[in-house]
């Protein structure tokens, strides 16, 4: 049984105290024995305080996005390393905003996959289809080809640890969601893939988010699904009342 993980992208929303007091709000409302892993991936600038502000709750704090190197001169990066020293525990690699404003690449994203695991990160990969390529009916292929490089080189041990989130890009933030049965067709696929990379047993262990317009009213659906594990949510993440739906709804799956 694959644990459900509801992970929350606020991307470039709130202040400090906005994210401080969303924090409490949220800490308040989650039931305590919460069955699903619960992340907040907030803004860097607050990621230290919010790793401060979640122990001893059930909810994990990740990060956006990360460069792939330690160290260096590059200005305006953070690194797996500072992520790791502050106590972060996941990071979201290759969103579509990225690939899309950016220009990160499929190699980027899987350098950046591989320093995750070097630093104890756990990477929760995105992929998905832009419209274009979904009405010229080559998701199946642009998604395995995008997972199929995230991975490569990426060992049986450290596979098993990854979160792959299936990201329809038109579905990002538009209020058009992937009906279920559609979204399940594709994770099902990039499962697949991954048993054609890897062990059967490790393509089974991998948990396989949707993300694109999740709200508390069409979560339980995605989740009833096969091989939805759980979501990965933009802006039903922002209010704690709407997050602390969905957290639990991923608790009764
Ligand atoms: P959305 O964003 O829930 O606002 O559609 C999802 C995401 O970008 O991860």
């Amino acid at each position: 049984m694959r644990k459900p993980i509801i992970a929350g992208n606020w991307k470039m929303y709130k202040t400090m105290q906005e994210a401080t007091s969303f924090m409490e709000e949220l800490t308040g409302k989650l039931d305590r024995s919460v069955q699903a892993d619960v992340v907040i991936c907030p803004p860097a600038p607050y990621l230290a305080v919010l790793v401060e502000k979640s122990e001893g709750t059930p909810v994990q704090i990740g990060a956006q996005t990360m460069h792939e190197e330690d160290e260096g001169a590059f200005t305006g990066e953070v690194s797996p390393r500072m992520l790791q020293s502050i106590g972060v525990g996941l990071v979201i690699l290759g969103h579509s905003e990225r690939r899309q404003y950016y220009n990160e690449t499929d190699e980027s994203v899987n350098r950046k996959v591989k320093a995750a695991f070097a630093h104890e990160l756990t990477p929760i990969v995105c992929v998905g289809e832009t419209l274009e390529q979904r009405e010229a009916e080559q998701t199946a292929e642009i998604v395995g080809s995008q997972v199929k490089k995230a991975f490569d080189g990426i060992s049986e041990e450290d596979a098993k640890r990854a979160v792959v989130a299936y990201e329809p890009v038109w579905a990002i933030g538009t209020g058009r969601t992937a009906t279920a049965s559609d979204a399940n067709e594709v994770c099902a696929h990039i499962r697949s893939v991954l048993k054609d990379l890897y062990l059967d047993e490790t393509a089974q262990a991998v948990r396989i988010q949707y993300g694109g317009s999740v709200k508390p009213a069409n979560i339980g659906e995605l989740l009833a699904e096969s091989d939805i594990d759980g979501a990965l949510v933009g802006g039903a993440s922002l209010d704690p009342d709407s997050f602390a739906a969905l957290a639990e709804a991923g608790s009764h799956e």
